[in-house]
């Protein structure tokens, strides 16, 4: 009789030896919590496609920061639901927003977490797209790449002057980790860190988020300054162009579809890489769990952990507070 001379099943053995050999790990350290806050006092309103998640008013926010940071999860990222939009989205520079009076109270009220503020457009301008809009050359409308900037920096200032510590860039303008480098340099904040939403592809996984945010395209799409889906090496190009413009760290966005592309970045540049679970991978997770056909729980802790093994060292994911009590 003959043995066969490799084993691979003796080190799965028990839960101990598993355990032991375990290459990759998930911890509550490693995620952030994306947040949603509006107007309003005592508002906690439940975003229909991604059940578990509500927009909240400042007030509420706060407890559920609160919560996060006794649970370990280090950071939470706004978005702003404003009252009104513009075709400019100059709303969201405004010093008395929600973002703004959100990272203002939880400066005072949680100064322990890091306090990420997310900068677009999209929330704020009436027609949805990630920045003003101008007639191209032949005759459709696009977003004006560099009448954009001056408007993403004045938002970004006007976190980083709230309490934001970091500021995290989802606009994919071209040029905009410069113009708000150079933005906040002359304001003095040469210690605010910036994470680049440097690889973000046109994604239908924004789903969701958009019906929260109610910052649906009113026509087209964002193809013109999305990814492409189909490129993985372009996303080195853009990685390569915001850390030379001055990003702290960068992320790729979607997350569980572009585990390739989050591996390329890890094995070529030595900074933290972000990755950002989106709103439509959490609700499909919802979805199958309401019709009975997936393990919710193991299905969420299972994604989570493959993307750490494909090299993020930051998970952005709505299932940060679930995540982090299952890990204490
Ligand atoms: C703003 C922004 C979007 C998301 C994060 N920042 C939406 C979009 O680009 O349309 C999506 C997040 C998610 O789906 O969870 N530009």
């Amino acid at each position: 009789m003959r043995f066969p001379t490799t084993r691979l099943r003796r080190l799965r053995q028990s839960d101990a030896l598993r355990r032991l050999v375990r290459e990759t790990r998930l911890s509550p350290e490693q995620m952030v919590a994306p947040l949603f806050v509006c107007e309003g006092e005592g508002v906690r309103r439940e975003i229909a496609a991604m059940p578990g998640c509500s927009r909240m008013s400042v007030d509420v926010l706060v407890d559920e920061c609160r919560e996060l940071a006794a649970l370990g999860v280090p950071a939470v990222m706004l978005f702003g639901i404003p009252a009104a939009k513009d075709p400019d989205g100059a709303a969201a520079a405004d010093p008395g927003g929600p973002v703004a009076r959100a990272l203002t109270a939880l400066r005072r009220e949680v100064s322990a977490l890091s306090l990420w503020a997310d900068v677009c457009l999209c929330e704020y301008t009436d027609h949805g797209h990630c920045g003003p809009l101008t007639p191209t050359p032949h005759g459709v409308l696009d977003v004006d790449n560099d009448r954009a900037l001056p408007r993403l920096v004045d938002a970004a200032c006007a976190y980083a002057r709230a309490g934001a510590d970091v500021v995290a860039l989802s606009d994919m303008m071209d040029g905009r980790i410069g113009a708000i480098r150079t933005g906040l340099n002359v304001e003095g904040r040469t210690d605010v860190v910036i994470v680049s939403y440097a690889a973000k592809y046109a994604s239908a996984f924004y789903g969701p988020f958009r019906e929260a945010a109610g910052s649906a395209p009113a026509f087209g799409d964002r193809r013109t300054y999305q990814m492409d889906p189909a490129n993985g090496r372009e996303a080195l190009r853009e990685v390569a162009a915001d850390l030379d413009e001055g990003a702290d760290v960068v992320m790729v966005k979607p997350a569980l579809a572009y585990l390739d592309v989050v591996w390329r970045v890890k094995e070529r540049f030595d900074v933290p890489v972000a990755t950002y679970n989106v709103s439509g991978e959490y609700a499909m997770v919802r979805a199958a769990r309401r019709l009975g056909w997936i393990d919710e729980t193991r299905a969420a802790m299972e994604s989570l952990l493959c993307i750490r093994r494909a090299g993020a060292d930051i998970i952005l994911t709505y299932f940060a507070k679930e995540a982090a009590r299952l890990l204490a």
